[in-house]
């Protein structure tokens, strides 16, 4: 079944993903795009639906990007968004000026609800707007359909060429019917059914992964982390044991964590390879304390004893990665250094031989990898796994790694994690963890005085771990925590919590 597509243009503006995030929530398949890419993508995906993302830049300035007039005579429906409705008032005569002060925030704004966009909704509501210029005159055919203080022209349509736009975002959730508002574009002007759902990805990942993998054989490089996972799971349906899965356990991996990962996959018809490396980089890490040498080192081992399994296994036909959406997505400014390659491993390893490499997650949002783990029917702890760095427990460990070390490490993270779990806190929180300082500190344990390690704890809050608060975990918890880390774990004896923010410290310590 052929679903709908939406094509989202982007402009350059901070939320474009998240207006895709919104569609695709509401059922309905969209894609992003540069605005320069317009002409070319529409007569190659034919699309339902087009939305024009915000921007930074005024419509009147010379190097203002601008979309191709022939778009607006293509009787496909336009949601124009901040810049986007800016930018299509002016190409079509209507005028756009520069205010005094920037309108900014969440506004009282009053809704028209005969339009199409507003119908069913109340006739006030709160947007979220953020923008300087504001739209003074509207094109011949148009009709203003929302206003606020600072913006008389808020939202204009015309039904008979089926354009819209609108000043405020109603794709951030501060904007109380900005879904609803959505959905009355998607449903009322582009006719769409809204009947994009996880299965229905999945049913066509399938097909689509069988059709080109055919009888061949595939490699992939599985971590453990949500997204190899969700792709092993996705192979192991499409292509059963033409797929070998190798998973290169570093030995810094949080307790019980290597067979928790062997144990879900037990059961899934593929070729599923652990490797016991432990050993190897323990070695190649002795001695070493700087954090930076410490990941170069384990990614270059990572690649090696890859390499190594992979010629075991001969000649493969495709190398499997587990690269997602907003890896790839291209900035609407067409700015091709914000595009990641994004190779989970550190690297493509040369020496394995294949033809070429399958994505079969390249469109999905992390949250929609998790949602199509759990559609597969993958293990919860793989699917809600939290953040988890790809060197392990060796950049939380500072200074020089040890055996003995990991083991007092993961004991103490593993009764943090614990706690965190049955107080329910584990989904709240984002990323929590403990880390093995190297400073040791004079305590006193019944009548010995003692001279050990201090403990540090960290849980953040966050959304995309570029900013982040500290956790306000309660300090009976963090009590808890501390005394039975202190008594259960040998050497550690004081425990202390991380209570900065990101910036201007980092999440991990290393
Ligand atoms: P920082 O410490 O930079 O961490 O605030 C942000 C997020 O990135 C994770 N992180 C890493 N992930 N390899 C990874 O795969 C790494 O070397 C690495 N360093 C940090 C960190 O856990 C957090 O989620």
């Amino acid at each position: 079944m052929k679903h709908q597509f939406v094509l989202i243009l982007d402009f350059g503006g901070q939320y474009n993903q998240v207006i895709a995030r919104r569609v695709r929530e509401l059922g309905v398949y969209c894609e992003v795009y540069s605005y320069t890419k317009a002409l070319d993508i529409i007569s190659e995906k034919k699309p339902d639906g087009i939305i024009f993302t915000g921007g930074p830049n005024s419509v009147y300035c010379e190097d203002a990007p601008k979309i191709d007039a022939s778009i607006f005579e293509m009787n496909i429906p336009i949601l124009g968004i901040c810049y986007g409705a800016q930018m299509m008032v002016h190409m079509l005569g209507g005028q756009v000026k520069a205010a005094d002060i920037r309108e900014y925030g969440k506004t009282n704004t009053k809704f028209n609800s005969d339009s199409l966009l507003f119908e069913g909704l109340s006739s006030e509501s709160i947007t979220w707007m953020s923008h300087t210029d504001y739209i003074v005159d509207v094109p011949d055919g148009f009709e203003i359909i929302a206003s606020s203080k600072g913006a008389p022209v808020a939202a204009v349509e015309n039904r008979n060429k089926n354009l819209f736009a609108v000043q405020f975002h109603p794709e951030v959730s501060h904007t109380i019917y900005g879904k609803e508002i959505i959905k009355n574009f998607l449903v009322s002007a582009c006719h769409c059914n809204c009947d994009w759902t996880m299965k229905s990805y999945l049913d066509t990942a399938i097909t689509e992964i069988r059709d080109r993998v055919k009888d061949g054989k595939v490699l992939l490089a599985l971590s453990g982390g949500v997204d190899s996972s969700v792709l092993a799971a996705l192979l192991s349906k499409a292509i059963g044991n033409q797929l070998t899965a190798v998973f290169v356990d570093h030995g810094f991996m949080r307790k019980n964590e290597g067979d928790e990962i062997e144990e879900s996959f037990k059961d899934w018809d593929m070729n599923f390879v652990r490797v016991d490396s432990s050993e190897r980089f323990l070695d190649r890490l002795s001695g070493i304390i700087d954090p930076e040498q410490k990941r170069k080192i384990i990614g270059e081992e990572f690649i090696r004893v890859f390499e190594e399994e992979a010629q075991k296994i001969g000649k493969v036909d495709f190398l499997a990665q587990g690269t997602i959406y907003p890896d790839i997505i291209e900035s609407g400014l067409g700015d091709a250094s914000v595009i990641k390659s994004h190779h989970n491993v550190g690297g493509l390893p040369d020496c394995v031989d294949f033809k070429e490499i399958v994505e079969p997650l390249r469109m999905l949002f992390k949250d929609e990898v998790r949602q199509l783990g759990a559609e597969l029917g993958l293990a919860d702890v793989l699917v809600h796994r939290q953040p988890f760095p790809g060197p392990g427990l060796a950049i939380r460990i500072i200074g020089d790694i040890t055996r003995d070390k990991l083991d007092i490490l993961r004991d103490a993270d593993y009764i943090f994690r614990e706690e965190i779990a049955n107080a329910g806190l584990d989904r709240s929180i984002n990323q929590y963890f403990a880390v093995l300082t190297s400073v040791r500190s004079v305590g006193v344990m019944g009548d010995f005085r003692t001279y050990d390690y201090t403990l540090a704890l960290r849980g953040v809050t966050t959304t995309d771990f570029m900013t982040a608060d500290f956790a306000r975990i309660p300090y009976e918890l963090l009590e808890k925590i501390s005394v039975r880390i202190v008594n259960e774990v040998n050497h550690i004896n004081r425990v202390v919590y991380d209570i900065t923010t990101k910036p201007p410290a980092t999440i991990e310590w290393e």
